[in-house]
């Protein structure tokens, strides 16, 4: 029997891959780190960057894994059959390892073999080639090779058969996608001539170039293979159902929901619009309870936006099916964490605060909205009867007190006055545009910006944990980091405001290291091992069987033992200098530091491994 639940599915994965000599790897947050590039988690690849840029994997050459991702760029298609903002993302790498003809075989076998989708009903994408790269003619002899049906093979251009750099510059190369027959009857075509009866599962990405600054690709000295499959969509085909939300773990929530609207508007029939309100609710709370349990609260900027979005976008969905409860956010999380929990252990851990976090938002979502409506009414009183609320004012309304549209026209109406609907668009997409811009920019650093300035930021960050340490005490851990060109980011685990003291000394002790021209080179061993050796950790799931040890620090004096990926820079003495420049409060026995470093050489040498 081939697997059918999702979760039989995920395991199905991740034992055929390992029986092939891949390392199962933990997958990592949703919130990168050490990476200022991008918000969120968006491709299993993500946390795999050092190495597929060449740095030692601990776990070794073939890797595979399960990654939660988010991506926000599709929000409003949400509501659809196949959309989502988060899904899972099955994947296995080769780095430097096997190539295109292993990774097509392997990818064969899986869906036929173990998933025993008949070959009839793949079909599959090449790169056709252009003026970087030539067309991908040996992925396709190996897809025939395997039996796979000349007319179900197409070759697309570089928008649909080329993967990354994730930003502007990294590894990147052609791929090649599976899909699966969803149209009526006997399969026809392929993905070219018919894009809507196929639907795209599985992607093989042949990192095999280097995009350069200046725009050219130069070809990798490590071939990598990056593979991402959706888990979701794999469900929908082996569970024989036409949308994400019939899939076995979803739907009991997407039940909640209903069940909801249901007892407060005898909805025994939904009608599409409902549907896609309860799809939105579904979705949203479900990325909502995977943000937050990595450590993430509502707030006004970055990953806590989004997050303050996808909640209240849900609350307004809500509002729309009837749903009336004072706290209706927490009964679906418990849904979602029923069926994720198993999985992901640390929703379990975690729910009560899941449940609290999302019960303030709705509170603190209500008080704007009450404030909202008070401004309107003031509004309302400065326009003549039967006016016009202009669009830059609805707007207004729509960013700052978060009311869609509709309700401003509701309460307007009410008035007898009308909203300029074309008024508030252009309001709309005049900041969108400036969003995009700021979104843009986000990932403009590229995602593969290992550069000589944040790879000292990154050594800074250790030495940093250590002297915090030092200063305040072992209850010091790492909360969350975050390092851009310009500034490292630093959250730890303390519960009052540093003294001046305290923070000279912290700054003093850093600057010592650095002086001190200190080595930094690391060692792969399991993490009982680091554990031994005093490295500092957080020892939950995220390790794997192996981990990297960075060591700061010679015989005589060793600075900083830490788990980490890497890179980092070969001897401290680069960094240059290192300042403090902001200490304060990040949540609730959290504190943050944002440090800046300057006056080191442009160039610098990477740590190697320890030679022994
Ligand atoms: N990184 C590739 C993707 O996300 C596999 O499709």
């Amino acid at each position: 029997m081939p697997p059918i639940s999702t979760n039989d599915i995920r395991q199905a994965y991740l034992d055929f891959f390992q029986s092939h000599g891949h390392k199962v790897i933990p997958g990592s947050s949703l919130i990168p780190e050490n990476d200022p590039t991008v918000l969120f988690t968006t491709a299993g690849m993500h946390p795999l960057v050092p190495y597929l840029l060449g740095e030692t994997h601990p776990s070794g050459k073939r890797l595979v894994d399960v990654q939660r991702c988010l991506r926000t760029q599709d929000i409003d298609e949400v509501g659809d059959s196949s959309h989502l903002t988060c899904f899972e993302m099955m994947g296995n790498w080769s780095l430097g390892d096997y190539f295109k003809d292993e990774a097509i075989k392997l990818s064969y076998q899986f869906l036929t073999e173990i998933l025993e989708i008949p070959h009839e009903k793949l079909a599959v994408t090449c790169f056709e080639g252009d003026d970087d790269a030539p067309r991908d003619d040996e992925a396709a002899e190996f897809w025939r090779g395997v039996g796979i049906a000349e007319e179900r093979i197409a070759f697309l251009p570089k928008s649909e058969n080329w993967w990354g750099p994730a930003g502007q510059t990294g590894p990147c190369g052609p791929d090649s996608e599976m899909f699966y027959w969803i149209g009526k009857g006997e399969p026809q075509g392929n993905p070219a001539s018919l894009p809507n009866d196929w639907m795209e599962i599985w992607n093989d990405v042949f990192m095999q170039y280097n995009k350069k600054e200046d725009g050219t690709f130069e070809p990798l000295t490590q071939m990598n293979v990056d593979t991402g499959m959706g888990l979701e969509r794999t469900a929908m085909v082996m569970q024989d159902v036409n949308n994400v939300y019939e899939v076995d773990v979803v739907k009991p929530i997407y039940d909640t929901v209903l069940k909801l609207a249901r007892d407060e508007l005898d909805m025994e029939t939904p009608d599409s619009d409902a549907i896609r309100h309860a799809r939105i609710i579904t979705d949203h709370l479900k990325s909502a309870v995977f943000i937050i349990s990595d450590g993430i609260t509502p707030s006004n900027v970055d990953q806590g936006y989004v997050l303050r979005k996808l909640i209240r976008r849900a609350i307004r969905s809500a509002r729309t099916l009837g749903i009336e409860n004072e706290h209706f956010t927490p009964i679906v999380a418990d849904t979602i964490i029923e069926q994720y929990g198993s999985v992901y252990g640390s929703l379990k851990e975690q729910s009560k605060s899941i449940r609290d976090i999302l019960s303030q938002e709705e509170d603190q979502f209500a008080k704007t909205l009450r404030e909202g409506t008070k401004h309107l009414d003031k509004v309302l009183k400065g326009i003549p009867q039967g006016g016009t609320i202009d669009g830059e004012t609805a707007f207004h309304l729509y960013d700052t007190y978060g009311f869609p549209l509709e309700l401003t026209q509701e309460i307007a109406h009410e008035w007898g006055s009308k909203v300029d609907k074309d008024g508030f668009d252009t309001a709309f997409a005049k900041h969108q545009d400036t969003s995009r811009a700021g979104a843009e920019q986000k990932f403009a650093g590229g995602l593969a910006d290992h550069s000589a300035e944040t790879t000292k930021l990154h050594t800074a960050t250790h030495l940093l944990n250590a002297a915090l340490r030092k200063v305040l005490g072992d209850h010091i851990y790492q909360r969350g980091s975050n390092i851009t060109t310009e500034r490292l980011r630093f959250d730890f685990s303390h519960d009052e405001k540093m003294t001046a003291e305290q923070k000279t000394e912290v700054e003093l002790i850093v600057n010592n290291a650095i002086d001190a021209d200190l080595p930094v080179s690391f060692e792969v061993m399991t993490p009982d091992a680091a554990k031994e050796q005093g490295a500092i950790g957080v020892f939950n799931e995220k390790y794997g069987d192996e981990v990297k040890v960075y060591t700061i620090g010679n015989e005589k004096i060793m600075v900083s033992k830490e788990i980490c990926g890497g890179p980092h820079v070969a001897r401290t003495g680069v960094i240059g200098s290192f300042t403090l420049k902001k200490e304060e409060s990040s949540s609730s026995g959290v504190r943050r530091i944002k440090a800046v470093i300057t006056g080191g050489p442009e160039e610098i040498e990477v740590a190697g491994e320890l030679s022994k």
